[in-house]
């Protein structure tokens, strides 16, 4: 297979979904259709076995909570599937925002019951600020559920999404009978007693035809056709182009546990996503077609030994095919790196391998050369844009417990930031360090690594923020803007790589502050330039 057959056959994506909404289990069937897993339960067994071996932490262990953002890779009629697993805990959402921009799509799951949860919004704003191409899937049509169009409204208004029906139920829950594969134009049966299988798969190219009667029944036959007129009047037709560009979104039906619909979903996906896009870097934009290897780490994955702190950094490869044992530059240190062992992902394995092509991912064993956001490339200074940090919701001083210990503690800190545990913001006026997380669980994971890996406490202080914006002066050198130091200083504070920001107390103060400083903007990400 050639270069450019390789990178245009890779489908790199990631799920997305509100808790249980059944994220796993599709995931599970994607990867029992790529011959990937032979049975049922595997990932959920996967699951439980990476708490016990190689999640880094006691309290994890304890939780029940796995951070691992991992890979799962297959290949299904010839395409080379990635599946890039986002953690559905809320507590680690900055996890799944980072791994979204590794992927070139993205396939969002909903309850069919619960409809569009506060997750998946958040989790989907994120896709549409970047003009992710999405697909929805709405799941547990086996089910009792909300009707088919009023979940289709809810999408489009909650999710501010643009959506276009590519199959539709046939009757829900206990009257479940199938689906309508408006892609493929056939009618899909489940059996009924079971309702496990798919009993019939029936060409209908006209839904008028009588047949579909003795199919289906007449009352379901007329409420289809009805239904697919509407959805011909109401919706637009699915355009490639559009969905690619993120402005219109395919929406399927299924149930994943009973594995219907979700082949349907698979052969739909694999020919309409799109396969390794170019990506916008601070010097200029690259092709995944481009034979010179570029890639950047957008994920690590701590502390597999806590004695030897090694570390596994995830890498996107953007362009190129990335070799065993070429050097590599490391841009933001100025010098190259070659890695004897990259590992690549395949179903729930890794093993080491010697080439890897746009669109993959590999993991590079690291002892603390790799911070998210780093690039590595054949020799030409490249800086990949889009790793924002996002206000955190929570907000504590850190005090140094130990005072013999300080050098390990900020070491331990800076490390843990690294690697996107949570975000250090250092006030102005007194220095004094204030870690900003999204779940009050990550406190407690600082906290017992800094003590188990680097031999350093802490403690917490509380600290009333509401919000972490980020400040632009549109005029720097106005009165305004000065004011708005003095004026603010006990409240700003730098993050990591410098940039201003101002810790705020209340909604009311961001709108007190943008009305009376009109020139200072304020910004919830730190991209914004
Ligand atoms: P998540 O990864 O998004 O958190 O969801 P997960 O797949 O773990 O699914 C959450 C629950 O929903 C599971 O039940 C799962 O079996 C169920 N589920 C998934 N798809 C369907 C479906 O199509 N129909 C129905 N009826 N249920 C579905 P659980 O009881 O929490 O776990 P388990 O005991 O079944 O493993």
């Amino acid at each position: 297979m050639s270069f450019l057959e390789e990178i245009q056959r890779r489908r790199t994506f990631g799920i997305i979904s509100h808790p249980d909404a059944g994220k796993t289990t599709l995931t599970e069937k994607l990867l029992l259709f790529g011959g990937a897993i032979q049975e049922a339960g595997a990932v959920k067994n996967n699951k439980i076995k990476k708490t016990a071996t190689s999640d880094f932490m006691e309290i994890e262990r304890q939780r029940g909570i796995s951070v691992a953002t991992s890979v799962l890779a297959f290949i299904y009629k010839d395409k080379k599937i990635n599946i890039l697993d986002t953690p559905g805990h809320k507590d680690f959402a900055e996890d799944t925002f980072r791994t979204l921009t590794a992927v070139d799509s993205v396939i969002v799951v909903i309850d069919v019951a619960k409809g569009v949860e506060p997750q998946t919004e958040k989790l989907v704003e994120v896709c549409r600020m970047r003009s992710i191409p999405m697909l929805v899937f709405i799941n547990k049509l086996d089910r009792e559920g909300k009707d088919a169009f009023d979940l289709l409204d809810e999408v489009e208004q909650k999710l501010g999404l643009h959506v276009t029906p590519m199959s539709f139920p046939i009757g829900m829950g206990y009257d479940f009978q199938g689906i309508y594969n408006i892609w493929e134009k056939k009618l899909n049966l489940f059996s009924e007693k079971s309702k496990t299988s798919i009993t019939e798969s029936i060409e209908f190219t006209d839904v008028s035809n009588p047949e579909l009667e003795k199919a289906i029944g007449e009352k379901a036959a007329n409420t289809l056709r009805e239904e697919l007129h509407l959805i011909e009047e109401v919706y637009p037709p699915f355009s490639r182009e559009e969905y690619l560009r993120g402005d219109l979104q395919p929406v399927f039906f299924g149930s994943a546990l009973n594995n219907f619909g979700v082949k349907e979903l698979l052969d739909a996906f694999i020919e309409i996503a799109p396969s390794p896009q170019p990506k916008k870097s601070e010097e200029r934009l690259v092709d995944s077609k481009e034979e010179k290897m570029t890639g950047f780490v957008f994920k690590i994955h701590a502390n597999m030994d806590p004695k030897h702190r090694d570390r596994l950094a995830f890498v996107k490869i953007v362009s190129g095919v990335f070799k065993r044992n070429s050097p590599y530059l490391h841009v933001r240190h100025g010098k190259n790196l070659k890695f004897s062992s990259p590992n690549a992902f395949f179903a729930e394995k890794k093993e080491i391998v010697e080439e890897s092509y746009a669109g993959d991912i590999v993991g590079l064993h690291d002892t603390g050369n790799f911070k998210i956001g780093d690039t590595l490339t054949e020799g030409e200074v490249l800086n990949f844009k889009g790793i924002p940090s996002f206000s955190p919701e929570h907000f504590r001083y850190v005090n140094n417990a130990d005072p013999m210990k300080a050098k390990q503690l900020f070491k331990g800190l800076d490390q843990l930031m690294d690697e996107g545990v949570a975000q250090l913001f250092t006030i102005e006026m007194n220095g004094r360090k204030v870690v900003g997380t999204v779940g009050a669980l990550q406190y407690e994971v600082i906290q017992y690594r800094l003590e188990h890996e680097y031999g350093a406490k802490c403690t917490y202080e509380p600290l009333q923020v509401h919000k972490a914006c980020w400040v632009e002066a549109t005029n720097p050198k106005n009165e305004e803007y000065k004011e708005f130091l003095r004026v603010k200083q006990r409240y700003l504070a730098k993050d990591k790589q410098g940039q201003l920001v101002f810790l705020t107390d209340s909604e009311f103060t961001i709108q007190m502050t943008l009305s009376k400083y009109p020139t200072v903007k304020l910004h919830f990400t730190s991209e914004f330039k």
